[in-house]
Order: structure tokens, then sequence, then C-alpha cells
């Protein structure tokens, strides 16, 4: 059994506090926010579970083994390093923290203490993301080409963070996942509009072995799109997460390239065979985070997205800031 305190109830906490309060293996000891109002909410959804309006009475507690970071990113360090300091187990939001040094700081701070980060890139556990990784790792695809994402809807606005900070997380997370080659240089360009933030931005990154992987963000889209396609050798794959049903379409679809002997002018095939949607699991994916979570700490086992996998995603997210800031000057990762 593991005691968790949560900290922040505002748009993200809600979902986390349900997830860990219906676990077997996991009690709910207390849920944490600076407003009132969030704690007066908590309450309502929980009458017997503890709140408090300072965080430091969560870090504390001798009554929590665990602390689940779900505030602004700004506050993501310095609440997760009281946490690990006090020597509880660390849940934190995307992105980990907002400079690559911090989180550095985190995950050695974690090691000499023997607990556990496990950052919360929740796509990772979705159905969709799942089966993707098995399409290529048992080699459906082949060998990747490409990752282009389109993440583009009207709003909401950020006052913290620019449009990359807060939308690119969730892709940079599966292609550090899905993509096994290393990451060798991004460039980015964008634009603020309105409030000198970043609202749109494109981001590209460079891996060895000819991988290339795009990703596009917008707050100031007049449609929502979540597409990615995924590009390999062998299939190619469209995944629509506002499909309801189909989310992921596979193509039999390629390009074989000949030279045949005695012809100077390449051949190119063009194969088009058959698509189609796989079934993909529905259980909802911070269930099966939170659960990963707890089993984690229960063995004492490294989470697969760790502090490190948090780290690369933030490594990636001040590159792509600079260069954005150099007008898309190349930096090396
Ligand atoms: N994994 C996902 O899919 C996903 C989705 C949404 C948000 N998030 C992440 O969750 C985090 C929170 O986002 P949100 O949309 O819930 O923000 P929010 O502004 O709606 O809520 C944050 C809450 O934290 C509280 N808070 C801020 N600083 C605090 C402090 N020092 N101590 C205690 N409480 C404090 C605020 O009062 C607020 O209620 C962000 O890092 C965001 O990126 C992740």
């Amino acid at each position: 059994m593991i005691r968790m305190g949560v900290i922040g109830y505002g748009y993200w906490g809600p979902p986390v506090a349900r997830n860990f309060h219906s676990l077997d293996e996991c009690e709910l000891a207390v849920i944490s926010d600076r407003r009132p109002d969030a704690l007066r909410r908590a309450k309502q959804a929980y009458p017997s579970v503890q709140v408090a309006l300072d965080p430091a009475d969560v870090m504390s507690s001798p009554h929590v083994d665990a602390v689940a970071v779900v505030t602004p990113v700004w506050t993501h360090y310095e609440l997760a390093k009281a946490a690990l300091a006090n020597g509880k187990h660390v849940f934190v939001e995307k992105p980990f923290t907002s400079t690559a040094a911090q989180a550095k700081e985190l995950i050695d701070l974690a090691d000499r203490k023997h607990l556990q980060i496990m950052v919360d890139h929740t796509f990772l556990f979705t159905g969709a993301v799942k089966k993707i990784r098995q399409l290529i790792q048992d080699g459906t695809l082949g060998s990747l080409y490409y990752y282009d994402s389109m993440r583009v809807n009207l709003g909401l606005f950020q006052h913290d963070v620019n449009v990359i900070w807060d939308l690119a997380p969730h892709d940079l997370s599966i292609i550090g996942d899905l993509i096994p080659d290393k990451p060798e240089y991004v460039t980015a360009s964008g634009q603020s509009h309105l409030n000198g933030l970043e609202n749109l931005a494109y981001i590209t990154i460079y891996f060895e072995n000819r991988v290339i992987a795009h990703v596009n963000v917008n707050w100031l889209s007049p449609v929502k799109v979540r597409t990615t396609l995924i590009g390999g050798e062998k299939k190619m794959l469209v995944w629509n997460d506002l499909d309801p049903d189909e989310k992921i379409k596979v193509y039999d679809k390629g390009v074989a390239i000949t030279k045949p002997e005695g012809v100077y002018d390449l051949l190119v095939s063009y194969r088009s065979g058959d698509m189609w949607a796989p079934r993909l699991e529905q259980t909802e994916a911070l269930a099966a985070e939170a659960r990963y979570f707890v089993e984690c700490v229960l063995k004492n086992q490294k989470p697969f997205n760790d502090g490190l996998a948090g780290l690369r995603v933030v490594e990636i997210l001040e590159a792509a800031n600079q260069s954005l800031k150099d007008r898309g000057r190349p930096i090396e990762l």
C-alpha cells in the first residue's frame, strides 16, 4: 500500500487524484492547493481525504509515501525537490521541469535517496501509442522514415509558457518512446501574435539514420486537429486521435527504387495495397499509468517514463526554444 499526496487540484489534478484513489494498493491521503475553492471541490469529491493549503504540510507528513505534482511547470522543480528531500517518491506532470539543469538535479537527488520519479507522459499509456509501439517493434512498419504530427486548436492560451512548452511535450515524449535512433539536432520557427508568447511553432528533429520528426503546434487554429503520420520502409500509418472508432489506419503503401543494369534513370515503383484499422485497448491511459507508478514504487523499479525520459523531452524543448529565438538556427542535442 502506498499513501499518495496530490499537489495542485486545478484542471488536471482531479483526474490524477481520481485514478490514484481508485487503486486497491493506493490510499489518497491528502490533496493540496493554494486556492481555497479548489480545496472545497476536493473535499466535496473526497470527504474523508485531508486537504492542505500549504504544500509543505504534504511534504513533511509522515502519512505520505509519494507525491503527485500537478501544478504549472515553473513550480515542478521546487515542489518535486522538496518531496524528494523529504523521502517521497514523485509523480510529476509534463513537462518535467523548466530547464534541463533542474531535471538533472532532481534525477540525481532521487538516485541518491533511492526514490522513484515518474513523469506523466500520459500518451505513452494510450491504446493508440501502445499499438504503434508494437507495430514498430514487431517490424510491421519496417525501418522508420518519419514522424509528422499536427497538434492544433483554438486556445487555451497559457500565460506562463509558449505553445512549444504547452503542446509539444506530448509529441516529444511519444517520439522519444517510438524512435529508437539518437536525436542529433533541432530546428524550430514560430511566431507570437497576441501576448508575447509564441502561439504557433514548427519543430523539426533530425535523428541519426535519416529519421526525421516534425511537430506543428498552434493555439490559433480554427479547428482542432490531432493527426500524426508515421512512415516506414514497409508500411505507413495515420493516427487521428479525434476519430472515436478508427484512430489508427495502417496503409500497405510504399515506394521502391530500383536501378536495373544498363539503365541510367532510377526506376520508382509505388506499392498501394490494403488499409486496416487495428483494434485498440480502450482503458483510460491515466488509470494504467497510475497503476504502473504504484507498482514501480512497491517493487522499487525504475519506470520507463522516469526522470531521464522527462529530461530528454526538456532538452529538446530547450533546444527548440533556442532555435526559435535564433530564427531557425539548428541546435545540436
Ligand atoms: N498529462 C496531461 O495530459 C496533462 C493535461 C493537462 C495538464 N497537464 C499538466 O498538469 C500541470 C497542471 O496543469 P493544469 O492544467 O491542471 O493547471 P491549472 O492551472 O488548471 O491547475 C494548477 C493548480 O495548481 C495550484 N497550484 C499552483 N502552484 C501551487 C503550489 N505551489 N502549491 C499548491 N498548489 C499550487 C493552482 O492553484 C491550481 O489550482 C501542468 O504541468 C500541465 O502541463 C498534463
